[in-house]
């Protein structure tokens, strides 16, 4: 029961949890913001470019439609029925999730926070959040149900209890590798 919600969550959320990780392997280039600043600080900065946010969106949606074709072996190998990804989902988690990272760095500018500077508890939760609330925008207006069919409280509460953990491990190992400047 725990395990099936735990898995059900866990997959739902892979194409929001591999963007920013894309983003940090394939981004650089012209920042998002053009160099525009906003009362002395920086509109979002430079770690958050345009390269890193396509790159970031394209690798979530190629995952979800990925996951999509292997989801009933999965399910069958873990007697768990794993859902598949509308063609909503594959585009808005991922999106969301860019939109909730680029969030989070106009917060931590407008709060004096440098680039690279940490946000404990925004810097593991942010995509999440972002990835959630787009998705969820089409189920609250009526339009389309996936984030409804999907998502009940225990998954909810899954995400927000396992997510922080796998973020801080991914993050502590890429900057173990060098792909990250600080290990959050
Ligand atoms: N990155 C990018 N484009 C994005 C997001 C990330 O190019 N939309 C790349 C940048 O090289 C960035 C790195 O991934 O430096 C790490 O991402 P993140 O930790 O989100 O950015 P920070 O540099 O820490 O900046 P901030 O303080 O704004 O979070
Ligand atoms: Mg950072």
């Amino acid at each position: 029961m725990v395990l099936e919600t735990i898995a059900i969550a866990l997959w739902a959320m892979l194409p929001a949890y591999i963007p920013n990780n894309a983003a940090v392997i394939f981004g650089g280039g012209r920042p998002i913001d053009g160099g525009r600043t906003l009362g002395g600080s920086r509109l979002l900065g430079d770690g958050k470019t345009w390269r890193g946010a396509v790159a970031g969106i394209a690798a979530g949606a190629v995952l979800a439609v990925f996951l999509n074709r292997i989801v009933d072996s999965v399910s069958n190998a873990i007697t768990v029925s794993l859902p598949e990804f509308s063609i909503f989902a594959i585009l808005l988690l991922p999106a969301g999730a860019i939109l909730g990272d680029i969030g989070a760095s106009f917060l931590k500018r407008r709060t004096g926070r440098e680039r690279g500077a940490p946000f404990p508890g925004v810097d593991q939760l942010d995509f999440v959040v972002g990835a959630l609330l787009l998705v969820a925008i089409p189920a609250v207006l009526g339009i389309h149900d996936w984030f409804f069919d999907v998502f009940g409280l225990g998954e909810l509460l899954a995400v927000f209890i396992i997510t922080p953990v796998l973020h801080v491990v991914t993050n502590a190992i890429a900057y173990w590798i060098g792909f990250k400047d600080e290990p959050w």
